[in-house]
């Protein structure tokens, strides 16, 4: 698919009023996406798990007005935010061409999450995804789509608003980006991935530690430019399709210890990319470094399978199955919490996508 395929065909049609909610996941990814070129195209394809708990659910409705660009209010959990309008004027202006019909309408859009506030969990995944599948559902009652189509058109939507929020339509896993493995990967939207899957990451588990709460040093948007010109670019996108490639048959087999070696490798190459950036930045804090290193103590002494990833933060992503579930917490209480924010942390799990409400 090219992206003229999601413009709409013209259509007729009466504006009405109406509303509706969508509840979106976050995700995290097992095989990173960081660096992009235009038009929010990945540098390289990237794998991730949908998750179940961390959500955000986006009311919105709409009412007829005469066309002539785009009108909304934002209200984020209740309060009308300010801050958040202009990622949103730049959002509804790269969507415009694929959904004109959005000028005849007013849209008050709701959102709220079910993370901490300010926890350092990006809610940009979700928000933009919960959003997105809004706006699809409201061209769906102007013209007809396919199920597939609308998921597509959601994830495209939603990848204009936020990269990774692509990612955030179904699951339990889904890809971004082209690789050849992976039959019908686009770099365009993400896609539920349906290669064989070992049933052991059917109810995967995520804890994710709260080390640092305050608002990151570098966005992003500025980290994903600083890929442009990096000296190690070229290695790192052919690295993440050799990461998919190898990635395939640990999800099928259900070979965790290499699973996990993998999912860690592409943690610390992604901080890596920043710790290299010109200007080069670290995310990670003091506490990030000693829980890695308690868990590969643990992991050493036990032979438990529990692994880590990071996003663009200092947070700290504990994944393993649920058979070790209780091991893992009583551990994560013992050692770890002492070094989360507050001793906050969120039990999540592997989820399989968004639902309207
Ligand atoms: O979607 P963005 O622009 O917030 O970038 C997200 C990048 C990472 O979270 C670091 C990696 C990923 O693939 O989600």
């Amino acid at each position: 698919m090219i992206a003229n395929d999601f413009i709409p065909a013209p259509y007729n049609f009466e504006a009405g009023s109406g509303e509706v909610t969508w509840q979106a996941p976050s995700n995290i990814a097992i095989v990173k996406y960081w660096g992009k070129k235009e038009g929010q195209i990945p540098a390289n394809p990237s794998l991730s798990f949908t998750l179940d708990k961390s959500l955000t659910e986006t009311r919105m409705s709409w009412e007829p007005k005469k066309a002539g660009g785009v009108s909304f209010d934002f209200f984020f959990e209740g309060k009308e935010k300010a801050s958040f309008r202009p990622k949103l004027e730049q959002f509804f202006d790269r969507i415009r061409p694929y959904q004109p019909f959005i000028e005849s309408f007013h849209l008050t859009i709701n959102s709220s999450n079910t993370f901490p506030h300010s926890s350092g969990i990006a809610s940009s995944a979700s928000g933009m995804s919960a959003l997105a599948l809004c706006l699809t559902h409201l061209e769906r009652q102007i013209s007809e789509m396919t199920e597939e189509h609308f998921n597509r058109k959601a994830s495209f939507l939603a990848r204009l608003g936020s990269g990774s929020a692509c990612r955030s339509i179904e699951g339990p896993l889904m890809s971004w980006g082209e690789h050849r493995d992976i039959k019908g990967s686009s770099d365009l939207f993400g896609l539920r991935y349906t290669e064989p899957l070992h049933d052991i990451f059917k109810d995967y588990q995520d804890t994710i530690l709260l080390i640092d709460k305050g608002s990151k040093k570098m966005s992003s948007t500025a980290g994903h430019q600083l890929m442009h010109g990096h000296p190690f670019a070229a290695e790192r996108f052919s690295q993440a399709h050799r990461h998919i490639a190898e990635l395939k048959p640990l999800l099928a087999t259900g070979d965790l210890e290499a699973f996990i070696f993998l999912m860690e490798r592409e943690a610390l190459t992604l901080h890596a990319m920043m710790m290299t950036s010109d200007p080069y930045f670290i995310l990670m804090q003091p506490a990030t470094l000693e829980v890695i290193n308690k868990v590969w103590e643990y992991r050493r002494e036990t032979g438990t399978p529990l692994g880590f990833t990071l996003d663009a933060g200092a947070n700290v992503h504990l994944l393993y199955p649920a058979d070790n579930k209780d091991e893992i917490l009583k551990f994560i209480e013992a050692e770890l919490v002492a070094y989360c924010e507050n001793r906050q942390y969120i039990c999540d799990r592997i989820g399989f996508g968004a639902k309207k409400l």
